[in-house]
């Protein structure tokens, strides 16, 4: 149940600005490595709003904030008091939390603590969340704006770090301070940026990026995405389209795709460092 138990399983986080595509993007990754169905996939919502489940198409039950509370209930009126019993209840309530559809499973993480720091709780969930991110293959985690959040209620450590931002100088920047701040805030193998939304490589080339934040690559504009959004479908039942493309280009160039994954399309990559 320790963090390194964890190791197995690339553990992808998505952050950025609000509104910049995090969400998609990790519904899109989702959909590409769960459609080998050798893979076993998680993706867990790290936004109270839980949006990615909405993107998924995936019905949530219980989130870990109520798994936390109903626990913080129990112990202030004396139920529990024994660790190792509550370290069982949170493991059996953990896991019942959890949605799965075929090779893909599902978990929300919930509002953020309201009612003071039950740092016991967040620990032991925090350690569950490895614990159970071990059964998987690969896990996708849609992040709010903030990296420590993902530190905090989440995991402590991540394979890639993936920063998104939107074609603007505002999200540009925001990418570039959360990487700043995840050199201390969190424990991360690999990372870099994906600019979203991009009309097409002239506009992708001419964005003034810091180089040292290390571009993965692109996504275009998508209607189909678009479409996806506004009748609420689904992002597991779109089959191809250009985001998927442009997401399945960025899987590789971090080396989370195998080339022979990789479509035949020209490739979207400017420049590369971290990955
Ligand atoms: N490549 C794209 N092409 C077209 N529309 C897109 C693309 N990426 C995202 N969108 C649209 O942009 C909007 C915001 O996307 P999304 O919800 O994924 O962003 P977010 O970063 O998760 O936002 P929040 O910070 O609110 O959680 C959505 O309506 C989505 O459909
Ligand atoms: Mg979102």
């Amino acid at each position: 149940m320790s963090e390194t138990a964890a190791k197995k399983a690339k553990v992808i986080a998505l952050c950025g600005k609000g509104g910049v595509g995090k969400t998609s993007l990790s519904a899109g990754i989702v959909k590409i490595l769960s459609s080998d169905p050798k893979n076993k996939v998680l993706a867990i919502d790290a936004d109270p709003a839980v949006g990615l489940s909405m993107a998924l198409g995936i019905t949530v039950h219980k989130t870990v904030d109520d798994v936390r509370n109903d626990l913080i209930k129990r112990v202030k009126s004396g139920l529990e008091s024994d660790k190792e019993q509550m370290i069982a209840l949170l493991e059996y309530e953990m896991f019942s939390a959890l949605e799965e559809h075929r090779n893909v499973a599902f978990i929300a993480i919930g509002r953020p603590e309201a009612d003071g720091c039950y740092c016991q709780v967040n620990h032991i969930l925090k350690d569950l969340i490895a614990s159970v991110a071990n059964n998987f293959d690969y896990v996708v985690i849609d992040g709010e704006a903030g990296i420590e959040q993902v530190n905090r209620r989440v995991m402590k450590k991540v394979s890639h770090l993936v920063l998104v931002s939107d074609a603007s100088a505002k999200g540009l920047n925001v990418a570039a301070t959360i990487r700043r701040v995840a050199q201390t805030a969190i424990d991360y193998e690999k990372t870099g940026l994906i600019v979203n939304r991009v009309r097409d490589r002239g506009e992708f080339n001419a964005l003034k990026i810091l180089p040292d934040i290390g571009t993965i690559g692109w996504i275009p504009e998508d209607d189909t995405l678009r479409a996806f959004d506004i009748e609420g479908k689904s992002i597991l039942l779109m089959n191809e389209s250009p985001a998927l493309a442009g997401l399945k280009n960025c899987l590789s160039e971090m080396g989370i795709l195998v080339s022979s994954e990789k479509p035949d399309c020209t490739t979207q990559i400017k420049k590369t460092q971290g990955f």
